[in-house]
């Protein structure tokens, strides 16, 4: 079977297509005939080495993808072969089969096609985890969204309205307002060029706002920080800020981490905030909680709540280009994939 292996940490060209067999399927597994894959910016760190827990090279990495299932292990029961599926995968999910263990795959809804799936699990999942379940986001709640534009930044955006929690959004470019602004944010600023807090602090009457969801770190961090209400809960879930278009730069990566305040924390009792970070890459064996999750997020995908945005599509022999387009800091919505066949 084919699949895209990285043979050494560095630019999207360390990305080769090879030919390997196919891989085993154990009991608790499913072999998933892979058609979308989508690309995360996880991956972009983990070609570039910069990802906790991922394996020495050469290997073929990718977290999500959607396919069919085309066979599975003894002990599982609740899929069949043919189902059609979404998948999380801890790396090896560039590949045309790939087998994952049954809990962390989920049957997707009829009207979902794979382009769609392969852009659904990731996105979604992760605005859920961090708003809902850590940030406890309520109607009226004002939430401060950096990286509004991308794949989880717009599944956040229309999980958001749909609370009817107010956005205040900021993106890295001016070509990416309009669309953020469609999408219902209040306000949306470009951060690479105007500062972001002041205009937060305006529309918020100098309050503030009960959550910030945070993927990018680093000086953003700093001044998002200062812009939390009492009660404010600061979701933190990527350090993006690091990356740049060649990879990681080391003096812009030490400058953005020494901008990381040093938080102390009986600060957050007299400031009555909090400081929660996640990753989904490490809550795979919560198959429970990933089970009920997907269950709600499937229902808000039929009531037409949440629709990923695919801004790009690549063929499998083109991933390289795929992950240049991710990292040029262009991208709108989700990067897929598609397998062809
Ligand atoms: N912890 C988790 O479980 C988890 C799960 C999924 C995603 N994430 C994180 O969430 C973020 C969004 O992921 P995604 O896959 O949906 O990617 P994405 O948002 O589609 O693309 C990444 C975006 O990050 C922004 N960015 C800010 N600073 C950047 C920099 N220095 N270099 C490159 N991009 C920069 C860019 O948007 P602007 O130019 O508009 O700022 C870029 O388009 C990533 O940081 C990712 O690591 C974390």
């Amino acid at each position: 079977m084919k699949v895209a292996l990285i043979h050494r940490f560095g630019p999207p060209e360390v990305l080769s297509i090879c030919e390997v067999p196919t891989p085993p399927v154990g009991d608790t597994d499913v072999l998933i005939r892979t058609e979308a894959i989508g690309l995360n910016f996880a991956d972009i760190f983990a070609r570039l080495g910069f990802y906790p827990a991922i394996p020495k090279p050469p290997f073929v990495p990718g977290i999500e993808l959607s396919g069919v299932v085309e066979k599975k292990g003894k002990s599982v029961r609740d899929l069949k072969t043919g189902d059609r599926v979404l998948a999380f995968t801890r790396q090896h999910g560039y590949a045309e089969y790939v087998s994952v263990p049954s809990g962390q795959v989920a049957r997707v809804p009829r009207q979902m096609g794979f382009k769609e799936a392969a852009a659904f699990g990731v996105t979604s999942l992760t605005a859920y985890h961090g708003l809902v379940t850590l940030g406890n986001m309520k109607k009226g709640d004002r939430v401060l969204l950096h990286a509004a534009a991308g794949g989880v930044g717009i599944a956040s955006l229309q999980l958001a309205r749909h609370v009817g929690a107010d956005v205040h959004a900021t993106v890295g470019s001016d070509s990416k307002m309009d669309l953020v602004r469609s999408l219902g944010a209040e306000t949306v600023t470009n951060y690479s060029e105007d500062d972001f807090a002041e205009p937060v602090r305006i529309a918020t009457n100098g309050e503030g706002v009960d959550i910030v969801f945070d993927s990018v770190g680093g000086r953003v961090f700093r001044k998002g920080w200062k812009l939390l209400a009492p009660m404010g809960r600061y979701v933190l879930f990527g350090f993006a800020a690091v990356a740049n278009h060649n990879g990681i730069g080391k003096l812009r990566a030490a400058r953005e981490s020494l901008s990381v305040p040093l938080i102390y924390p009986p600060a957050l009792v007299s400031k009555n905030v909090s400081l929660m970070g996640f990753n989904l890459y490490f809550l795979m064996q919560k198959k429970e909680y990933l089970r009920r999750a997907m269950k709600i997020l499937f229902r808000l995908y039929a009531r037409g709540v949440l629709r990923p945005v695919i801004g790009a599509e690549y063929p499998f022999d083109k991933i390289a280009d795929a992950h240049r387009f991710l990292q040029s800091r262009k991208s709108v919505g989700k990067v897929v994939v598609m397998m062809g066949r």
